[in-house]
């Protein structure tokens, strides 16, 4: 085990999805086993990490978006191991009152977000499967903290990866919990246009879901856009994540490929 934090709840001795996340983001959460599975991918697409500063970047500048629309309460899916930046930190920044769930289904990650939030009676960690969400929607946490028939922020942020199959019927259901004036986001690994690129990113992959307990997959730019089906496109509307409203001086170069790698997206419920 390594000498940085571990957290409480059960062990595990496999590689995860959140704490090989959180190795690429230089946080203080992972395992031995984490960072392995993360130097591995960085062996193999030496971008990797890059692709999630933007991703978590992205997280940011849109809470921050949403609570300037108005939005209050969130519901943040796939919510990973807390690091600098959180939803409720940004949120609650602007908004002492702003409310937040998270949901993610590895107990690590809910055993170490429960401690940090245990003096934040607006925000909670709940372990739940993203791919069931009656029982999410249904969490007694999640009815006591959330109005539904308010607006609410559903941040899908890099989570969809890990729904097998069809991520369709999974997103219209939690839609179809939302009031209009509610806001979707969703990012999402794409794969690059450039051949070298895709082999990369193909070995990859291939590395990734042989180590990780959670097998990840990738989604063309058309299966993303159909998830925002029956939504109205916020602008500049799906594209590169970092691209989305980023902060004066920081658009990205078109050559980058951890940049061409991640699209994002924001949606109002109408
Ligand atoms: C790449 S991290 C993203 C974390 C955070 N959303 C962000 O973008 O900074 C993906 C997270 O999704 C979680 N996850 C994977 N499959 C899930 C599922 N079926 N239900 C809920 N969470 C899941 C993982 O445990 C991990 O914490």
């Amino acid at each position: 085990m390594a000498a940085h934090e571990v957290p409480a709840g059960p062990s595990r001795t496999r590689a995860s999805a959140a704490g090989v996340y959180d190795w690429c983001l230089g946080g203080r959460h992972h395992l031995d086993c984490d960072a392995e599975a993360g130097i591995e991918a960085l062996r193999r697409l030496p971008t990797a990490t890059l692709t999630a500063r933007y991703n978590r970047e992205f997280l940011r500048r849109v809470v921050r978006w949403m609570v300037e629309q108005g939005i209050r309460q969130f519901l943040d899916l796939g919510s990973g191991y807390p690091t600098v930046g959180n939803v409720h930190e940004i949120a609650q920044d602007h908004a002492r009152d702003a409310r937040v769930v998270y949901v993610d289904l590895d107990p690590d990650t809910v055993a170490v977000s429960t401690r940090l939030l245990a003096d934040n009676p607006h925000a909670v960690c709940i372990q739940g499967d993203v791919c069931d969400p009656d029982a999410v929607l249904r969490h007694e946490e999640v009815r006591r903290l959330l109005d539904f028939s308010q607006p609410a922020g559903l941040l899908m942020i890099s989570v969809l990866p890990f729904v097998p199959g069809d991520a369709g019927p999974v997103v219209r259901h939690y839609k179809s919990a939302l009031a209009p004036g509610s806001y979707l986001a969703i990012s999402h690994v794409t794969p690059p246009e450039d051949d070298r690129a895709r082999e990369q990113q193909a070995a990859l992959a291939a590395s990734y879901n042989k180590t990780v307990e959670t097998p990840a997959r990738l989604r063309t730019r058309e299966e993303i856009l159909a998830l925002f089906a029956r939504t109205e496109l916020v602008p500049p509307g799906l594209g590169r994540a970092t691209d989305w409203r980023p902060a004066p001086g920081h658009r990205t170069e078109r050559d980058d490929q951890a940049a061409a790698v991640l699209l994002g997206g924001v949606a109002r419920i109408p």
